[in-house]
């Protein structure tokens, strides 16, 4: 860690600026790069800084969006809630933490004789915050990584359907999701999820110098559902400049970042889909209700067998499985030797989505939604029966164990201690 701790200083229009500034500059350690005003143009800068200190009078609706944007940016980088300890709407506190706010400091209420004694608190949260984080980017065993890889062989099967929905309902179940385009010459995850592709995988390899997570967020493109996408470069020739090499660092940097990486490829198993199945800790083989794309399925499952890919790590989906051409789920199982995990009916509504750019798992009710909603449960379950394995629980476990969980989108609501404790003060 270097001497000082950079940090930037984001505040609501009520809170005094002069008094934060002294409170922050008698800080142990923090060297303010620039003052926000919450609701001003912030977004150009709220890249800086090792840390974010947001300063209001209460968590109102601007703050915590703030707050959230900010998260979802730079994961990484800690973010220090100062707020007045009475008053101020003290029942929203726990949401913060699950805002991914990492730490509360509560100032006086007389904030006239402000105590260096907050400065200093100031100084150690930001710090403390900030080894947290690192210490939770540390790298995960391979026991709790999940890395999943779309697979079909025949070209429009649904690959690109899947991987964005399945994407998609993960981060409403409240996880961090990373999205990754492995068509590098065709790939249309973009096209299919509505994001510009502002910056691709290409500028990232463009842009030179070493590859770290700060650096591979900032190329991430942002969607509303809080899943995070990199995108295919946007002419074919430019996939050229793409190594295998680098696709494996980017997809074991992903894997530190997010709880749940999908990755979307062409149909077809070349060099980096390989090494990409190599890298998956599961694989999810598209197929579809045709004899023809069914052959094709079993081909591929032929092969993940002989690359010896955990059999109990590998899904089928069967996509326009209401489609009726004469072969039953027999028939299926015959043919493919397994049986199917997940069912997405053809739709037209699903159609529409890819063609609009509006994921079907958002439109709840329909039963496409709820086919990938309960395929991402199946994930999560399977995840989470790992994690357990992988670390069963130590009784002297701080209760705030959210502060050691990696960071995640904060869609759903988790219980909150914090919160509790308030209430009940
Ligand atoms: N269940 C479905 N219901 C209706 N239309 C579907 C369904 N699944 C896929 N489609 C249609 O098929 C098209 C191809 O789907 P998708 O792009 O997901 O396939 P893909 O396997 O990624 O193709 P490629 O191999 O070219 O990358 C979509 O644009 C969509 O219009
Ligand atoms: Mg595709």
């Amino acid at each position: 860690m270097s001497q000082e701790i950079q940090v930037l200083v984001a505040l609501d229009r009520e809170v005094d600026r002069g008094l934060i500034e002294a409170l922050v500059s008698r800080g142990p350690r923090l060297r303010v790069l620039d003052y926000l005003e919450l609701d001003g143009p912030a977004a150009s800068g709220l890249g800086a800084g090792e840390a974010l200190v947001v300063v209001v009078a209460d968590y109102s609706e601007q703050a915590r969006d703030f707050v959230v944007a900010a998260n979802r940016q730079h994961p990484l980088r800690p973010i220090l809630l100062v707020c007045p300890s009475g008053g101020g709407n003290n029942n929203y506190l726990g949401e913060a933490f699950n805002n991914g706010v990492d730490d509360i400091i509560a100032l006086p209420d007389d904030q006239g004789g402000l105590d260096p004694s907050v400065s200093m608190q100031l100084g150690f949260a930001v710090e403390k915050a900030l080894m947290r984080k690192r210490g939770s980017a540390a790298p995960k065993p391979e026991s709790v990584r999940n890395v999943v890889c779309v697979l079909g062989l025949k070209g429009g099967s649904g690959k690109t359907l899947t991987s964005v929905n399945l994407g998609v309902a993960l981060a409403e179940a409240g996880r961090s999701v990373a999205l990754m385009d492995l068509d590098l010459q065709f790939g249309d995850l973009a096209l299919a999820m509505g994001l510009t592709p502002v910056r691709t995988i290409y500028d990232l390899v463009r842009s030179g110098g070493s590859l770290d997570a700060g650096k591979l967020e900032d190329f991430l493109m942002e969607h509303p559902s809080g899943v995070r996408a990199l995108l295919a470069p946007v002419r074919p020739e430019q996939a050229a400049m793409i190594t295998v090499a680098f696709l494996s660092e980017v997809q074991r940097l992903l894997a530190e970042m997010f709880e749940f990486v999908v990755i979307d490829t062409p149909p077809s198993f070349s060099p980096e889909v390989i090494s990409t199945i190599d890298h998956s800790t599961d694989a999810l083989v598209v197929a579809m209700r045709d004899t023809l794309a069914l052959k094709n399925t079993k081909l591929g499952l032929e092969t993940l067998e002989r690359m010896e890919f955990d059999r109990g790590r590998l899904k089928v989906l069967l996509n326009r499985a209401n489609t009726n051409v004469g072969i039953e789920r027999d028939d299926i199982l015959a043919i493919l030797g397994r049986d199917v995990d997940i069912f997405v009916p053809s739709h037209r509504d699903v159609a529409r989505s890819i063609n609009q750019g509006m994921p079907i798992a958002s439109q709840r009710g329909s039963e496409a939604a709820t086919a990938f909603h309960a395929l991402a449960q199946l994930y999560i379950d399977a995840s989470e029966a790992r994690s357990r394995q992988a670390s069963p629980p130590d009784p002297g476990e701080s209760p705030r164990g959210h502060e050691h969980e990696p960071a995640r989108a904060p869609r759903q609501p988790r219980q909150s201690l914090f919160r509790r404790a308030r209430g009940s003060a």
